[in-house]
């Protein structure tokens, strides 16, 4: 497993795999890497010869009360992790390498940015966006993936690669989540004893959601509230948005009539979770 540092040295690496007819398939991360991000490593490794990793904190995505300065930074973990299952390449850059004084350039989302984590965190997906269209810059890959468990960041990056006509395909991987349901996310390990108990109140809620359009419960509100209620008694005091939404637009529903989606963000003390799950009537 090779760790490259510089922006220069990974395009060249890379290039140099493409044109030796590799496929190269490309895992962003900001680390303190858990079995999610590994599954998205596995997967790469089976969809393409060359699977690239990138470890990098990205200052912009974060608002300036959110936890950059005390996100997990774990590298040495992280590597011996990537080594254990084979990644071919991990790109590490430095702060200075991705945003050099003064850096004034930023990608504009989409608009299925604007509700949901858009409206609570403004600028993120303006963070996530830019940071990922540098990153299929400096790391061309034929594939990336990324996890479903970020659903509408999914959402902004596919609709950000179609507009943009970026030369990547996208791939959306399943959330990997604990034993008992919850979601594994690099927050977790926020979590005190109680509020980890407490969280699994955003698993049940979604299940519960599901269990209910099995029954042939259509009407959102009805779904809505009684997901509510759960976080309440989990108990989850701060509740972001509990919602079911269009899967494709993000936009909020009145009725389920095909696909859609329940959010949910909700935060256990400073520590602030998202999950989601898939609604089917089919
Ligand atoms: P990070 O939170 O480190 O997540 C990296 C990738 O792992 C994302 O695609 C995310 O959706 C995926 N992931 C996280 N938890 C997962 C889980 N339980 N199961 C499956 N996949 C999971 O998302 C980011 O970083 C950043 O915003 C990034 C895209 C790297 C841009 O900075």
């Amino acid at each position: 497993m090779r760790v490259v540092h510089s922006p220069h040295e990974i395009y060249s690496q890379l290039t140099h795999e493409r044109s030796t007819g590799r496929s190269v398939g490309l895992v962003p991360t900001m680390g303190a890497l858990h079995a999610g991000h590994l599954s998205l490593v596995e997967q790469a490794k089976r969809d393409c010869d060359i699977a690239v990793a990138t470890i990098f904190v990205n200052p912009t995505q974060f608002g300036p009360h959110e936890d950059f300065s005390k996100y997990p930074r774990t590298l040495d973990c992280d590597l011996e992790l990537l080594r254990k299952i084979n990644c071919d390449y991990v790109f590490v850059p430095s702060s200075e390498q991705i945003y050099a004084p003064g850096h004034s350039t930023f990608i504009d989302p989409p608009a299925v940015s604007r509700l949901w984590e858009g409206e609570i965190r403004p600028g993120h997906f303006r963070g996530v966006a830019t940071i990922v269209f540098k990153l299929f810059m400096m790391a061309p890959a034929h594939v990336a993936f990324f996890g479903r468990k970020d659903y509408q960041q999914v959402a902004v990056i596919r609709t950000m690669v179609e507009e943009l006509n970026l030369p990547i395909r996208i791939e959306i991987c399943d959330t990997i989540r604990e034993a008992d349901g919850l979601a594994m996310s690099s927050r977790n390990r926020y979590l005190s004893t109680t509020e980890r108990t407490r969280a699994l109140g955003l698993w049940r809620a979604l299940q519960h959601a599901r269990e209910l359009v099995e029954q042939n419960v259509v009407d959102v509100a009805k779904i809505e509230a009684a997901m509510a209620e759960i976080l309440h008694t989990a108990p989850i005091d701060a509740i972001d948005y509990a919602r079911i939404v269009d899967a494709l637009t993000l936009e909020p529903l009145e009725q389920i009539d095909d696909v859609a989606v329940a959010i949910i963000a909700a935060r256990l003390g400073t520590t602030r979770l998202i999950d989601n799950l898939t609604l089917s009537r089919r």
